[in-house]
């Protein structure tokens, strides 16, 4: 069953000056990206029938499935995090880091190829995120991913020119493997989450993610006013969801639209942290059986907790029979709204939506939020048909 809570740590005016999340200030991050190959910032798409058919006044789309050709938004954190990583490290060896510009072109032109090997666990879009910088940067890597892992995504990391071994556990054994593998060899972690003594790079990984953001700026998320009521939040360890409520606290303050977390039913860490934590994390208490699988995580990212916890308005756990019906809303649009094309976890976004304006279950989180004909969504596809076998049975079913 579906399920909410409202947060009752949430913070009116949070401020967090930890140096873990130092990065957020920094004013490279879109300068970066925008210098990458292929960048183009990925549209912001309305769904007006949609939003008629279930009575709100706007529904948008942030359609991160034209990311980089990637089909999802992880790209932004692990280039960021690789390339200030090699910033530093290269500073610390003489070379010349000052200028951004050059110091891209330099790593694009192969200058100092196969210094670095970086390795991370992943359920798939991380990892091909980490593995498609490390080749276009001319750096090696290698991958860690759990069993069960659909063929597609292994291909697909291993198109990028990335070895991959796939570990007889869960995800988070697998992020345990990737860290050891990593310090026997000498190789440098590209972890999208923290945890006790590995916190910096994951802090500049949810930094990236303020590019999905700032790209919405000029678009809807005005100087003074977000245009936007709502916001839905896929999360896995908590990255994601952590950036969006950087952004916009620090961006409109008290102003800010209401942020909400969605996670599968089966692997909310998250939401159980929130529930049965007294606000402390807590290992999510379910089986960990979802399609969503780059939503399947059991620990919170320690890095990511702290501004969950004080910015999160509501926290919703969803079932996955809620995720494919979005998938085919996105795939069968209403009326003259464009196709998206979105996977498991791209779709949790408006399933959350679906199962808040639909289910019986969350008839009292509709009325607290008032949702009504004045009601702006914004909805994040953070992914495309990542697992296209998967995907073909669930839109035609
Ligand atoms: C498609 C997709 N959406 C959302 C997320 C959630 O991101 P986070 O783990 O930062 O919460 C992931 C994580 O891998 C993902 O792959």
């Amino acid at each position: 069953m579906s399920e909410f809570i409202f947060n009752p740590y949430r913070r009116q005016s949070p401020s967090w000056d930890d140096p873990v999340f130092a990065p957020f200030k920094n004013d490279d991050i879109m300068p970066f990206h925008t210098s990458l190959p292929g960048y183009h910032p990925t549209p912001l798409i309305a769904l007006p029938a949609l939003a008629q058919k279930l009575g709100v006044k706007e529904i948008r789309v942030k359609d991160e499935s034209h990311r980089f050709d990637l089909a999802a938004f992880k790209v932004l954190g692990a280039s960021y995090a690789i390339y200030r990583f090699l910033k530093a490290h290269l500073g610390a060896e003489g070379e010349s880091v000052s200028d951004m510009a050059e110091l891209v072109r330099d790593l694009l032109a192969g200058k100092y190829a196969g210094r670095f090997l970086f390795c991370t666990a992943t359920d798939g879009n991380h990892g091909r995120a980490v593995a498609w910088t490390a080749r276009n940067f001319h750096q090696r890597a290698v991958i860690y991913m759990p069993q069960g892992t659909v063929e597609a995504r292994i291909r697909n990391i291993e198109a990028e020119g990335a070895e991959v071994n796939i570990v007889a556990g869960s995800y988070d054994e697998t992020v345990r493997r990737a860290a050891k593998e990593a310090s026997r060899n000498g190789w440098q972690v590209i972890a999208d989450t923290g945890y006790d003594g590995y916190m910096t790079i994951p802090g500049y990984i949810m930094a990236g993610y303020l590019t999905m953001f700032r790209e919405m700026e000029g678009i809807v998320h005005h100087p003074d006013e977000p245009g936007v009521d709502l916001v839905f939040l896929q999360s896995g360890v908590g990255s994601l969801a952590a950036a969006a409520v950087w952004y916009y606290v620090h961006r409109y303050g008290s102003n800010r639209p209401t942020l909400i977390s969605v996670e599968p039913t089966a692997a909310a860490c998250l939401y159980d942290s929130i529930r049965y934590g007294a606000g402390e994390m807590t290992v999510a208490h379910g089986d960990s059986k979802t399609i969503m699988a780059g939503l399947n995580c059991g620990t919170p990212s320690l890095a990511a907790w702290p501004i969950i916890k004080d910015g999160i308005d509501l926290f919703l756990a969803i079932t996955d029979d809620w995720a494919a019906k979005a998938m085919r809303t996105y795939y069968h649009p209403e009326g003259a709204d464009p196709q998206i094309i979105s996977g498991e976890s791209g779709s949790a976004g408006l399933a959350a939506c679906l199962a808040l304006l639909e289910d019986s279950s969350m008839a009292e989180a509709r009325r607290q939020l008032n949702i009504g004909s004045d009601t702006r969504v914004l909805l994040l596809n953070t992914e495309g048909a990542t697992d296209p076998v998967n995907f073909a049975k669930i839109i035609a079913a």
